[in-house]
């Protein structure tokens, strides 16, 4: 297997100080005890968690990701964080581009695709997020969607070492609605030649893809199984270890 299963929970703004320790604490010991090595398992809590959940899950094999950063490494920008001080803190990841970045703070591919660039420099490695709208979908338009975010988005320093796609359906997140399998593979067959003409067939072979959007339980096998689908990002999900875990347990292939 040239790709390395990735399950990434992306806990959103959610969890306080007691129960997110516990929660990342379950998952640390889940892991340890499946005690798999052909899967890396990340999460990805809000920023006031990432000290508390860097403890929790210390001598596991669980990463920790932040959810967004800034594009400066440092600075006057009131309220940010910059790729910097996540690398600082212990992060391995961060996820950029989200959906919900996009549409609550008017995210753009250009500030997305700086935001990635910047979180490379600073060592960490980024999960950029792409997907189209239900309009978009209804229109046929999620090849070409996913194809102009993908070349703005995904910046100039990316390889397959340092940059993770999650095709994320904007109306399968947070819905359960799910498109069908078939519909998955396709787009990320799409995603992958999009990848070989930006950065190269050799980079595109070994990106990983993630699919995320209402995966659970019950649709993670099928949708892991997909030749093209190398993990998820995982939002409501990845709040219950039972869940969470079950879904690291569905990718064993
Ligand atoms: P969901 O969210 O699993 O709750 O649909 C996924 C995401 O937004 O990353």
């Amino acid at each position: 297997m040239v790709r390395k299963t990735l399950i990434a929970g992306n806990w959103k703004m959610n969890g306080h100080i007691e129960d997110g320790v516990a929660h990342a604490k379950g998952v640390a010991l889940e892991v340890k005890k499946a005690a798999r090595k052909d899967c890396e398992v990340l999460i990805c809590p809000p920023f006031t968690l990432l000290m508390a959940a860097k403890k929790a899950i210390k001598g596991s094999k669980v990463q920790l990701g932040a959810q967004d950063c800034h594009f400066d490494l440092k600075g006057a920008h009131t309220g940010d964080i910059s790729p910097l001080m996540l690398k600082d803190l212990g992060c391995q990841y961060v996820i950029v581009g989200h959906s919900e970045r996009r549409t609550d703070h008017g995210e753009t591919n250009e500030l997305i695709a700086k935001k990635a660039y910047s979180a490379i420099e600073a060592g960490l490695k980024v999960i950029i997020c792409i997907g189209e709208t239900e309009k978009e979908r209804d229109e046929n338009k999620t090849i070409e969607v996913c194809t102009a975010q993908i070349m703005g988005s995904v910046p100039s320093n990316s390889t397959a070492q340092n940059t993770v796609i999650a095709y994320e359906p904007v109306w399968a997140i947070g819905t359960g609605k799910t498109p069908t399998a078939e519909d998955v593979e396709e787009v990320h067959a799409s995603i992958r030649k999009v990848i070989a003409k930006k950065l190269g067939r050799a980079n595109a072979n070994k990106m990983r893809i993630l699919y995320g959007g209402s995966m659970k339980p019950s649709n993670a096998k099928e949708l892991l199984a997909l030749e093209d689908v190398d993990g998820g990002l995982i939002g409501g999900a990845s709040l219950k270890v039972a869940d969470f875990t079950a879904i690291i347990e569905s990718s064993k292939q």
